[in-house]
């Protein structure tokens, strides 16, 4: 048995911030934004909207789109890192919300969390013989962003998409093969200092900026698309998939450079390649799926297509997974 995607929602706040708002607030270009990283615009939650109201609105669709009701699903994940609030976890806001009493947990990786929670989600699905695992990528990274950081605040952007899994049937679809890792020699480069055990916050951590993301942004650059081909590559090696074969490549929406050289490396054209980072910047653990969930809504993925995700984030982890497309 593997697991499938059964039905998959989005949720974008309405609030759009352009870069020709940023060129007002910060010492930056629209022409250099676009030029070093893709981006035009990015989603803002608004007051009312948190990790947890964006997570639901998701999830009530990627529920609705799979045929189900809430009562079937048996476990829910939430990869994010922009949790509602440090305890209890934002499953549990989300899993009350969604009238749920199944278990419910947080998965921190970064970027690379929705493929971390894909294939969590696909081995509690097979073990716990569940009938669904609801997985949500969900982010308002503007909330964590220095709004006076401009190697920042032109990057990062609020969203978030859901997935239901269910088991396959007999005909090969869903995750074939999976690959993830972590290299914890990276923590400071990216990274917000205050706020946990290390350094709790304290007016002085505020007086700092320390409850801010900070990034060292070329050489995440560097590494990210180290980390994307070379896990892409044991991925598929490990289906026995050629990258020729790949009908799409869904990679963490980052920068559109990291993009096009890991792309370029794996030897698949921009044609097969998922972007969409113009319109919502990086949106952390929502970044693939609601990547994914436009394509598959748009007709672009169809039935038996063979699918690579390939994600990277904080840690500094990565993770790809194949999946061989379709509902069960
Ligand atoms: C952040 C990033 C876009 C910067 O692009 P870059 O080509 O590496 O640019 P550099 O950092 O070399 O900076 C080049 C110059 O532009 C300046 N600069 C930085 N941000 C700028 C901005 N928003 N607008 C204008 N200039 C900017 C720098 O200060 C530097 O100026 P200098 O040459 O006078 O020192 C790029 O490194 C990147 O995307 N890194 C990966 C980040 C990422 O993916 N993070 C999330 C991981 S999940």
């Amino acid at each position: 048995m593997r697991a499938c995607v059964a039905g998959w929602g989005t949720a974008v706040p309405e609030r759009r911030l352009t870069n020709a708002e940023l060129e007002a607030r910060v010492d930056t270009t629209d022409e250099w934004i676009v030029e070093r990283t893709g981006i035009r615009e990015r989603r803002i939650a608004g007051p009312s909207e948190t990790t947890a109201t964006l997570a639901v609105e998701a999830a009530t669709a990627a529920i609705k789109h799979a045929g189900i009701t809430p009562d079937e699903i048996d476990l829910l994940i939430i990869a994010t890192a922009t949790p509602e609030q440090p305890i209890p976890h934002t499953g549990a806001f989300v899993g009350e919300a969604l009238g749920l009493r199944c278990g419910s947990f947080d998965l921190a990786a970064g970027c690379a969390g929705f493929v971390y929670m894909l294939v969590t989600g696909s081995s509690l699905l097979a073990t716990g013989d569940l009938r669904n695992v609801l997985v949500i990528g969900s982010e308002t990274l503007s909330r964590i962003i220095d709004p006076a950081d401009r190697a920042t605040c032109i990057l990062f952007g609020d969203g978030a998409a859901a997935a239901v899994l269910s088991p396959s049937g007999d005909d090969g679809r869903g995750l074939l093969a999976w690959d993830l890792g972590c290299d914890g020699s990276a923590t400071g480069l990216l990274e917000i200092r205050a706020g946990g055990s290390r350094l709790p916050a304290s007016p002085q951590t505020i007086a700092n900026g320390e409850q801010y993301l900070k990034m060292s942004g070329q050489e995440v650059f560097r590494r990210a698309v180290r980390a994307v081909v070379d896990s892409a590559v044991t991925t598929l090696d490990r289906a026995g998939v050629a990258s020729s074969e790949v009908a799409w490549f869904v990679p963490h929406q980052a920068n559109v450079r990291i993009i096009d050289s890991a792309a370029n490396r794996l030897g698949i054209p921009r044609e097969r390649t998922i972007v969409n980072l113009e319109r919502y910047g990086n949106t952390s653990a929502a970044s693939i799926p609601l990547a994914l969930a436009e394509a598959a809504e748009d007709g672009r993925l169809r039935a038996d297509d063979l699918v690579l995700l390939s994600g990277f984030g904080a840690g500094m982890t990565w993770g790809s997974a194949l999946l061989r497309w379709g509902t069960p």
